[in-house]
C-alpha cells in the first residue's frame, strides 16, 4: 500500500468495462493509483470515453475489443495487456451477456451464449492471466455474480445457471490458486442504479427506483460505486484471508421477505 493511493503501479484488468458498473469499477481502480485494460465487445464510443477519462487521471490504459464468450478473444486480450503491461495483477470478470426467457423456450443457442461468456470465460481468462499475476508475485481474481444464481427470478434461468457456475469456479479457483498468492472471490450487487435502470424509471408508470428503494433496509439502491468499492476492497492485502467467498452487496435487499 502507497500513501493514498493503494493500487499505484498496479495493473488491473475490467472486462466490459467501457460503460456500466464495468467502467464504475475499472475509474474506482484507476482514481487509486492502477493502469488499467479496458475490454468492450458492442459499443466502442462509450469505451473510449472511460479510456480518455482514465488518461486523464494520469494512468496508462490499454482498450482492447473483445468477445469473451469467444477463447480466440479471449488469448487476444491476454496477448495484448502482456505485450502493453509485461503482467497484471488484478482482473475483475464483469461482463455479461443472456438470452432471456422462460426455460420452456430457451433454445441451445442461448445457454452456449450466454455460459460462454458469463461462466466459461471466467476459467479461461484466470488460464491465461495466472501466468502474468505470477510473474508479479500473486493476484486477485474477483467476479461479478447476481442472486439468480440461487434465486429464481422472471425468464433468468440461463444468466442464473451461468452465475450458479460462475460462483463454483470462484470456490474451484480460490483454492486452486491459493498457493500462487492468488485471491479469488466474487460479489454480487443487488439491484444496481445504473444509467439503463434511470432511463426505464422515466418510462415507467410507477417509480421503479423509489420501490426498490422502500424494499431494502439500507434505504437506497446499490450505484456502481458501492459494487466497485467492495471489488477492490478484495484486491487489498486487508482481504487476504477472504476466498472463495460470494460477497454480497444489496443493502440487506435479500434479507426480508418479499
Ligand atoms: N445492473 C444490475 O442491476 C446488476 C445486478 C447484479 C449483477 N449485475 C452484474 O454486474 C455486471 C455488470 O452489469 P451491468 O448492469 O453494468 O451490465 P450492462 O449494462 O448490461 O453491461 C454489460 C457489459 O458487459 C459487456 N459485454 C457484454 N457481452 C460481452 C462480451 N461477449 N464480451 C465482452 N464484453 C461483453 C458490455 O460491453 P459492450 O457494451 O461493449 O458490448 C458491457 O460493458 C454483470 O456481470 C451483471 O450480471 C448487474
Amino acid at each position: 500500500m502507497s500513501g493514498n493511493l493503494p493500487f499505484k503501479g498496479k495493473i488491473a484488468l475490467v472486462t466490459g468495462s467501457g460503460r456500466g458498473i464495468g467502467a464504475a469499477i475499472a475509474l474506482h481502480f484507476a482514481r487509486n493509483g492502477a493502469d488499467i485494460v479496458i475490454n468492450f465487445f458492442r459499443n466502442r464510443a462509450p469505451a473510449e470515453a472511460i479510456v480518455r477519462e482514465v488518461e486523464a487521471l494520469g494512468r496508462r490504459t490499454l482498450l482492447v475489443k473483445a468477445d469473451l464468450g469467444n477463447i480466440e478473444n479471449i488469448n487476444q486480450l491476454m496477448d495484448e495487456a502482456e505485450r502493453r503491461f509485461g503482467g497484471l495483477d488484478i482482473l475483475v470478470n464483469n461482463a455479461a451477456s443472456g438470452y432471456n426467457h422462460p426455460a420452456m423456450q430457451q433454445k441451445p443457442k442461448g445457454w452456449d451464449w450466454t455460459m460462454n461468456i458469463n461462466a466459461r470465460s471466467v476459467l479461461f481468462t484466470a488460464q491465461r492471466a495466472v501466468p502474468l499475476m505470477v510473474k508479479r508475485g500473486g493476484g486477485s481474481i474477483v467476479s461479478i455474480t447476481s442472486p439468480g444464481s440461487s434465486r429464481v427470478m422472471p425468464d433468468y434461468v440461463v444468466v442464473g445457471a451461468s452465475k450458479a457456475a460462475l460462483e463454483s469456479l470462484t470456490r474451484y479457483l480460490a483454492v486452486e490458486l491459493a498457493p500462487q498468492n492468488i485471491n479469488v472471490n466474487a460479489v454480487s450487487p443487488g439491484l444496481v442504479e445504473t444509467d439503463a435502470l434511470k432511463h426505464f424509471n422515466s418510462l415507467a408508470e410507477g417509480n421503479i427506483i423509489q420501490n426498490a428503494a422502500r424494499s431494502t433496509p439500507a434505504g437506497r439502491l446499490v450505484t456502481p460505486e458501492d459494487v466497485a468499492g467492495v471489488v477492490a476492497f478484495l484486491c487489498t492485502p486487508a482481504a487476504g484471508m477472504i476466498r472463495g467467498q460470494v460477497i454480497v452487496v444489496d443493502g440487506g435487499y435479500t434479507l426480508l421477505p418479499k
